[in-house]
């Protein structure tokens, strides 16, 4: 088995940065560059204002940051130096050509693939953190294998599975490790390799060790299993509401069976996030490909369930301010597609602003964390309305109080923990009677809510106004 001395990753994102802090932390002889081709990015994983916000995460960085772990922009050199190369870039849903609005754009993976082939000067062990499409492997091995320097490859799939605003603790207690490979004398002692990396702190029983293919596809699937959960809830929380049932109370009762289990099964305006929706897109697009057509309408209906959910938030919100919004102010709390990150990619909030703002609400935001500016560019990408309407119709603010007062409703749209503690007194009495608020994460107390004089609306739950 080959000893790695010296990683590189590429890719300094969400899951680049994190998982090579971690693996730096664990394995102090392991020199490790991460490199990115965005200068600010990698400028912002030098300083301590690091470019992503994630609980724990600074700490371990500033520990392993100028010793064994270090962010740069020279991506060729850090190919060189290394044993093993991680490729930890984006890949995104395809907006163009074949396969648009559903396949995965594998452009930056390529061009990893490449730039490796080309200045690789001894032989590597290639890591695909990615998520990707099965059988990716077969077209990096391709590529790397015309490489002009003699040197020889293995391709490890090793697919993440951390969630955001908890990636710090996901890394150092996860549920499995993944490692798939080819299964000859070469490939079985590249996964020994990087087994033994992860087993300085992850017990060995916990590293799973499979074929390439099924590490690709598992991967795929596990991101799949657990949007159609949210769906399978959220499609519920539909019914509940209709019948008097109480979703929350309805998902304890299955949750409890340890058969279904109690995880992924709290109702919400919807899921967000940058891969349940582009991992499923890919899903069904391999299914379709492969002549699937009954496998793919399967798993495309966990979107489709997903969009209801986020319109069907919206409208609620419209028909109960009298089917007329134009001019009224909705304060919006969150905007993040979850807690305790900066990330908005595909979060519910764009949606349901977007929504909004086309029947001409006036819409103030707050969120802890989020930029306003990262708010406005998520809105122009949508291209539903010219840049400057959008700044014209939402309004960010530091202040959650500030964002609620003489506001007609209130939408929760991210579960910060804070908004729990508000003074909901004193926000009920600075708003417009009657005073709405709905309830996008059923966080809030409605009993409590209900009797300062709210009019509440959760998710699933039965209105009583
Ligand atoms: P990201 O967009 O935050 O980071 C990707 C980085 O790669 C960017 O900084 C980009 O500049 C860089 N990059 C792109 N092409 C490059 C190239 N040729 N050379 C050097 N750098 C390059 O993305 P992310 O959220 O970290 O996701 C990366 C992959 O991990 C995706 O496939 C995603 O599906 C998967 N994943 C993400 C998460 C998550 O929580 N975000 C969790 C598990 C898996
Ligand atoms: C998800 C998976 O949980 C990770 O295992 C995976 O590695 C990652 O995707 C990825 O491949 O990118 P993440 O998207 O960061 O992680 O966060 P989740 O906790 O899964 O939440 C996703 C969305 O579902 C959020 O909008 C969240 O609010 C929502 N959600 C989650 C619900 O609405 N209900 C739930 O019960 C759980």
């Amino acid at each position: 088995m080959k000893v790695v001395k010296n990683i590189c990753c590429i890719g300094a994102g969400y899951v680049g940065g994190p998982t090579m802090a971690v693996i730096a932390l664990k394995n102090p002889h392991i020199k490790i560059n991460v490199v990115d081709i965005n200068p600010e990015r990698i400028a912002a994983w030098n300083t301590d204002d690091l470019p992503i916000y994630e609980p724990g995460l600074l700490e371990v960085v500033k520990l392993a940051r100028g010793k064994n772990l270090f962010y740069n922009t020279d991506i060729d050199s850090a190919i060189k130096e290394a044993d093993m190369v991680f490729m930890s870039v984006n890949t995104p849903t395809k907006t163009y050509g074949v396969g648009k609005g559903r396949a995965a754009d594998l452009k930056y993976i390529e061009l990893c693939a490449r730039q490796i082939a080309r200045v690789a000067l001894s032989d590597k062990i290639v890591v695909e953190k990615s998520t990707l499409p099965v059988r990716t492997a077969e077209s990096i091995k391709a590529i790397l294998a015309e490489s002009s320097n003699g040197v020889k490859f293995q391709v490890l799939s090793n697919p993440e599975f951390l969630a955001e605003g908890t990636a710090i603790n996901d890394l150092l207690n996860p549920d499995r490790v993944l490692i798939g490979g080819d299964q000859t004398s070469e490939g079985l002692d590249a996964i020994e390799s990087l087994t033994s990396i992860y087993a300085s702190w992850v017990p060995r029983e916990k590293i799973i060790q499979t074929k390439l293919w099924s590490s690709e596809l598992s991967k795929l699937t596990a991101n799949a299993f657990l949007a159609q959960r949210i769906s399978s809830i959220n499609s519920l929380s539909a019914l509940c509401e209709v019948t008097g049932a109480d979703v929350d109370e309805v998902a304890f009762a299955i949750g409890s069976d340890t058969r279904i289990g109690s995880k992924f099964l709290k109702a919400s305006v919807g899921f967000g996030g940058s891969c349940f929706q582009k991992d499923i897109l890919n899903l069904v697009y391999l299914c379709e490909f492969f002549g699937l057509p009954e496998v793919a309408a399967y798993w495309d209906q966990v979107i489709i369930m997903n969009d209801y959910q986020k319109r069907r938030f919206a409208n609620n919100i419209i028909q109960t301010l009298f089917n007329t919004i134009s001019g009224k102010k909705i304060a919006l709390l969150g905007w993040a597609f979850k807690k305790d990150t900066n990330d908005t990619r595909e979060s519910p909030a764009i949606y349901v602003t977007d929504h909004l703002l086309t029947d001409m609400a006036n819409v103030w935001v707050y969120d802890p964390k989020v930029p306003a500016k990262k708010m406005y560019d998520d809105l122009d990408y949508l291209e539903t309305r010219e840049s400057d309407k959008n700044r014209e119709l939402l309004k960010v603010v530091a202040d959650p109080y500030e964002a609620c007062k003489n506001a007609h409703a209130i939408a929760v749209i991210t579960e910060w923990d804070e908004f729990k503690d508000y003074d909901w007194q004193k926000i009920y009495d600075n708003m417009l009677k009657p005073a709405f608020i709905f309830d996008g994460r059923n966080i809030l107390n409605q009993n409590k809510l209900e009797r300062i004089g709210f009019k509440f609306y959760g998710i699933g739950k039965s209105f009583n106004n």
